[in-house]
């Protein structure tokens, strides 16, 4: 017990050491996983803090007015595009632990002219929102971070409505396939890879914590060339698996999913 508390300790340090200081600009991230239409909608700060994994707006179904939960916002990209969706009725809570971001989120929504978005500094493993207050919960390669994943998604039970939906973008990898010399690295949990869940395991955490209908519109491999593009990867790293993982590998490392699901009302 006292191992595992340490050792969520120490994957949450470095997570925040690594993305305070990630590098400008990301802006590659985005215009991979956003169409021109999409970008033209969010203010440039918010692109180049581009550090999603897939584009789950797109499968989301936001509805004028809702209240939306954005864990791990970063520097804003969703949050943006969400709380345009929902108008001027709705509202965008922009969750995360580093105020560093968050004051990107909060500056590119007055670029944008949102008076929708609420930052929120808080952990995912503690959202600080009260039961049943959120109609959708949004995430971008963000859940693939924490060390104590069952306790995310019952938070986001917790905070959803009754009827309320998650959908959220994150990498899956099967961990038996990866050497371990990648995996220890720790620039490849930073990365979203070594912390990632099989697809199976994630889709059976989300049923454990009261969420059913669950299902995966979109699956997308992330080859090592796309790995790159993610200044959370050192070069080192990025040499590790071209000389570790056999050619035949080198286009999936891991594969971005998209993953939908509705909670129960049963579980309130
Ligand atoms: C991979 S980035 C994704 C950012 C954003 N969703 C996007 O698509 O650009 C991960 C974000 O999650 C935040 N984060 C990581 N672990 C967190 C935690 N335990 N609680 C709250 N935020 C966290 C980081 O600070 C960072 O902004």
């Amino acid at each position: 017990m006292n191992r595992d508390l340490m050792y969520s300790a120490e994957v949450r340090a470095l997570v925040r050491d690594a993305y305070r200081d990630v590098p400008p600009t990301t802006a590659a991230v985005a215009r991979k996983l956003y169409s021109e239409e999409e970008l033209q909608l969010v203010p440039a700060s918010a692109i180049d803090r581009s550090l999603g994994v897939a584009n789950h707006l797109r499968y989301a179904d936001i509805r004028p007015g809702e209240t939306i939960l954005d864990l791990g916002c970063g520097g804003g990209i969703d949050t943006i595009l969400a709380a345009r969706r929902a108008g001027p009725t709705g509202r965008v809570i922009a969750l995360d632990f580093l105020p560093e971001m968050l004051d990107r989120t909060t500056r590119a929504a007055a670029e944008a002219g949102l008076s929708n978005i609420e930052p929120l500094e808080a952990e995912m493993e503690a959202i600080r929102c009260p039961d049943d207050s959120v109609d959708l919960v949004i995430s971008n390669g963000v859940i693939n971070l924490s060390a104590r994943k069952a306790r995310v998604l019952a938070e986001c039970a917790r905070v959803l409505r009754p009827g309320g939906r998650l959908c959220v973008s994150d990498l899956t990898v099967d961990q038996d396939d990866l050497p371990p010399e990648i995996l220890t690295q720790p620039a490849a949990w930073a990365g979203c890879i070594a912390g990632a869940l099989a697809e199976a395991d994630f889709v059976h955490k989300l049923r454990k914590a009261g969420f059913t209908g669950v299902d995966v519109p979109h699956r997308e491999p992330l080859s090592i060339d796309d790995c790159a593009l993610y200044p959370l990867f050192s070069a080192d790293v990025i040499a590790l698996m071209r000389s570790l993982l056999p050619a035949d590998r080198h286009h999936r490392v891991a594969v971005a999913i998209v993953v939908r699901a509705v909670v129960a009302p049963a579980q309130h």
